[in-house]
């Protein structure tokens, strides 16, 4: 059962390569229709759009049975479907009347048989579609899934070439005429009730949910979703907000580390500067004081050298002398061009 897909994809691709050629108007032979070793899809001379009529010449298709169709371009127009009470056989030339119980049909087409009267309680509804309306077609012949537990039931068995990647293996589909919740016995044949998920199987039609795991034991339905503990979504959720929240910190500690440094080299440039200042006044006040206590000057002498002290020409050689051996904010400042403006170093010692 678990392969099915592998079937459904690798029979299309098999028709795509062994369709008929002829296309219509061409010759064929009708003896030539038949059933794909392996696959069971139905070949005929013709391609995949015409029949293969009874006088040898491949015609149009008259009616499809899929919704869509293999082999047509999406802008074609396609054959109609039949209406109810009818179907389509595999050649696809024309609609016919559904078929009375007994009455030959082709492979797994449950559809072209007649439903019972009471095929509202006989019909398989779910996915797996066991019968159609309560009609099956074994061994083809029409029937009506109506057998019940314990009475004698039809089986067939049908081995399909299955392929999973370059293996290829044999897939038994076996179908029988019991009512639904029921299966027939291949051995006995007769009708036996369905088993449960974990009970012990050897085929898949045995177990309720159509999949009898490679352990023996009857498990989920192949189309049933996975399910997902609470805990995985509580530990996806704590990966992601953690993850976040981890992000935040670290970038949160590095820049308050890299603030402090930035914080410490200002407060030691401004200290600096500070100190240069100092330096001035002291000297300043060293020059006057010595100036004053030379005897006979006057006070023409002590302005100039006061106006020379406060120039940029004096204090210039100073600064730059200590700026080559301080912070490293000092140097960025040099290059910058603006080592010696005021403004800027206090705006940098607030901030
Ligand atoms: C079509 O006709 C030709 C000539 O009569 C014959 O050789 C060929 O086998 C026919 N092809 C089919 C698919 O019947
Ligand atoms: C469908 O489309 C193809 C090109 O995509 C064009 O050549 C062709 O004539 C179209 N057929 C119809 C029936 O519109
Ligand atoms: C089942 O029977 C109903 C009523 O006759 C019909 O409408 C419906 O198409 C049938 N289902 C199938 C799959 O043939
Ligand atoms: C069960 O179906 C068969 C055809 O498969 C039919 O002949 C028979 O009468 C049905 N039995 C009941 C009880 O409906």
């Amino acid at each position: 059962m678990l392969f099915l897909p592998f079937t459904l994809v690798f029979s299309s691709w098999y028709i795509l390569v062994e369709a008929g050629s002829q296309s219509k108007g061409q010759n064929c032979t009708a003896g030539d229709n038949r059933l794909q070793i392996g696959t069971y899809q139905f070949y005929s001379d013709c391609d995949t759009q015409t029949y293969c009529s009874g006088a040898g010449i491949c015609e149009l298709k008259g009616c499809r049975k899929d919704q869509y169709p293999f082999g047509y371009a999406s802008n074609a127009t396609l054959p109609d479907k039949c209406p109810s009470g009818q179907f389509c056989p595999d050649e696809g030339d024309a609609c016919q009347a559904l078929l009375a119980v007994g009455s030959p049909c082709q492979l797994n087409r449950d559809d072209q048989c007649q439903p019972p009267p009471n095929y509202q309680e006989l019909a398989d509804t779910s996915y797996y579609g066991r019968n159609v309306n309560g009609s099956v077609c074994l061994n083809n012949v029409c029937m009506w899934a109506n057998v019940t537990a314990g009475n004698a039931c039809t089986v067939e068995n049908t081995a399909y070439i299955a392929y999973a990647g370059s293996n290829e293996f044999i897939d038994v589909v076996s179908r029988g005429n019991c009512v639904v919740g029921l299966y027939c016995d291949s051995q006995q044949l007769v009708c036996m009730q369905s088993r449960a998920i974990g009970e012990s199987c050897d085929a898949d039609k045995q177990c309720q949910t159509f999949n009898c795991q490679n352990n023996g034991v009857c498990g989920e339905s192949a189309d049933s979703p996975n399910h997902f503990g609470i805990w995985l979504y509580v530990v996806v959720g704590i990966g992601i907000f953690g993850g976040m929240f981890a992000t935040l910190i670290t970038l949160f500690i590095l820049h308050r580390r890299q603030r402090d440094v930035e914080r410490e080299k200002r407060l030691q440039y401004w200290r600096e500067q500070n100190a240069f200042r100092q330096n001035i006044m002291q000297m300043r006040e060293t020059a006057r004081a010595s100036i004053l206590s030379l005897p006979g000057q006057g006070n023409s002498n002590r302005s100039t050298m006061y106006s020379r002290a406060n120039s940029e020409e004096s204090a210039a050689p100073i600064l730059q002398h200590s700026v080559n051996k301080a912070s490293g904010l000092r140097q960025h400042f040099s290059d910058e061009g603006s080592l010696y403006d005021e403004g800027i170093v206090m705006q940098g010692t607030r901030g």
